[in-house]
């Protein structure tokens, strides 16, 4: 069964290509086209956005489609750049741009900067529409450190570790990351449902 992942994200798509490496699907994503509509993430929460881009896809494709949502909490900005993680440091944000402002932001603020990474996964067919939540607390530290991951992974450090999200193996990653729960609980969903 092909399942379409509403995604142009290849750190992401790596991520949930592996969560679901134990099932019959096959894992494409908006890469594999070059007609994608871009979808206008203008919800005001991660769920609203997730089925947006989902429902979007579906419409086009009309194929089965995943669909996540997700981004970074953090406690002293008020919950920014949480909705606009991607967009942070402007239209034409990197990673880097973004990991800079972070750190420009928080600069004032005493440590330890306590946050959580959160997602919303969704699948949806012509029949089915699932929708899961998860998170990841953590804090950010003062300087990145690692390369592995993408987005603030150099940033953050999960609860528990010394290491950041940078600098874990990916397989680690992909076992305790806000993504990877969501995702394992819309499987077992998806699972339970025999739609895979
Ligand atoms: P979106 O879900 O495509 O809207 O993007 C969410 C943004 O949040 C990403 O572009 C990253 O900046 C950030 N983000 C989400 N998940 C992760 C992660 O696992 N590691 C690091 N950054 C992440």
């Amino acid at each position: 069964m092909k399942i379409l992942f509403a995604t142009k994200n290849k750190g992401k798509y790596k991520e949930v290509k592996n969560i679901f490496s134990d099932t019959d699907i096959e894992l494409i994503s908006l890469n594999d086209f070059d007609n994608a509509i871009d979808v206008v993430e203008d919800g005001s929460t991660f769920e609203e956005n997730a089925l947006k881009k989902a429902v979007e896809i579906y419409s086009q494709f009309k194929l089965p489609v995943i669909s996540d949502d997700s981004g970074l909490i953090v406690e002293q900005l008020k919950g920014a750049p949480g909705i606009h993680s991607s967009r942070y440091s402007g239209d034409d944000a990197t990673d880097k741009k973004n990991n800079i402002k972070l750190l420009d932001e928080l600069k004032s603020f005493p440590e330890p900067h306590c946050a959580k990474f959160v997602c919303t996964a969704v699948y949806i067919d012509s029949k089915n529409n699932i929708i899961t939540n998860d998170e990841i607390n953590g804090q950010i530290i003062s300087q990145p450190r690692g390369t592995n991951g993408f987005g603030y992974d150099p940033l953050f450090l999960p609860e528990g570790f010394n290491k950041t999200s940078g600098e874990i193996s990916p397989d680690i990653k992909n076992k305790i990351s806000h993504r990877a729960k969501a995702f394992n609980k819309l499987k077992q969903i998806m699972v339970d449902n025999n739609i895979i």
